[in-house]
């Protein structure tokens, strides 16, 4: 299983001053050296945290994979197509949201979606689509033309009983094994942590978390390097139980 570390929270951070500090280059280069897998930065319409020049930044150092969450706005994809990002992962973006709170609606914006798909595929920028984990919108991102989804785990996140986690990790599972028969790649994440990442692992067919805030979290009290060994740590301990294991 492999890592993604989503920087954005050291950038909130360093806005909260105005500065350059935290740096989340340097972030960056913590995370890789700590072994993750990829860098995950989303570059907001409003800027709210990383900018134009971080994502440049990001370009010239991340080695391993610089994945790109971005909205289908013109101007932003412009940035990735003068940035080529080694993936770009369209969210929904709504300007009052605290993070990204549901997944992309690719149903509903399906010629808005497919037309993004298509100018950033045709410049060599592979893309995933982040959804909710509902069968009809995976079929409709297999027919975006991606190769790749992010499954939306927000709401086994937040469910509040052991029948809604019970219920959620059924819908997580029915869908990636649904887009592992689409032949599509299956990514995962949003609101996992220390604490509730092992059941998804053990849903299997899922090739890589993206996680952000927790590690963030956790990076205060025990430093970043150690904040991504610790979750990768975890990740490797831990087997897929109910679906297909992915070689890493
Ligand atoms: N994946 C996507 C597509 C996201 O938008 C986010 C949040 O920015 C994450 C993963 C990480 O979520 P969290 O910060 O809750 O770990």
């Amino acid at each position: 299983m492999k890592l993604g570390v989503n920087i954005d929270h050291v950038a909130t951070l360093r806005q909260a001053r105005g500065g350059g500090a935290p740096d989340p280059i340097v972030a960056a280069r913590i995370c890789s050296l700590a072994g993750c897998h990829s860098i995950v930065c989303h570059l907001r319409e409003d800027r709210r945290h990383i900018n134009d020049e971080d994502v440049k930044n990001l370009r010239k150092i991340v080695k391993t994979k610089l994945n790109l969450e971005m909205s289908c706005a013109k101007e932003i994809v412009g940035v990735a197509l003068r940035m080529k990002p080694d993936q770009a992962t369209l969210v929904p973006e709504r300007r009052k949201e605290i993070t990204t709170e549901g997944g992309l609606d690719v149903i509903a914006n399906r010629k808005t979606i497919s037309r993004v798909v298509k100018t950033l595929s045709s410049a060599g920028i592979p893309v995933s689509l982040f959804i909710d984990p509902e069968e009809p919108q995976v079929e409709a991102a297999k027919q975006a033309g991606v190769e790749c989804i992010e499954l939306h785990t927000g709401r086994y996140a937040n469910a509040a009983t052991l029948t809604e986690t019970e219920i959620e990790l059924q819908n997580l599972l029915r869908s990636a094994r649904f887009a592992r028969g689409l032949s599509l790649k299956v990514f995962a994440g949003h609101g996992l942590n220390y604490e509730n990442v092992k059941q998804i692992v053990e849903i299997g067919g899922i090739e890589e978390l993206n996680i952000g805030h927790s590690i963030i979290a956790r990076a205060v009290f025990s430093g970043l390097e150690n904040a991504v060994k610790e979750m990768l740590a975890l990740l490797r301990h831990c087997e897929p139980r109910r679906g297909e294991a992915i070689p890493s």
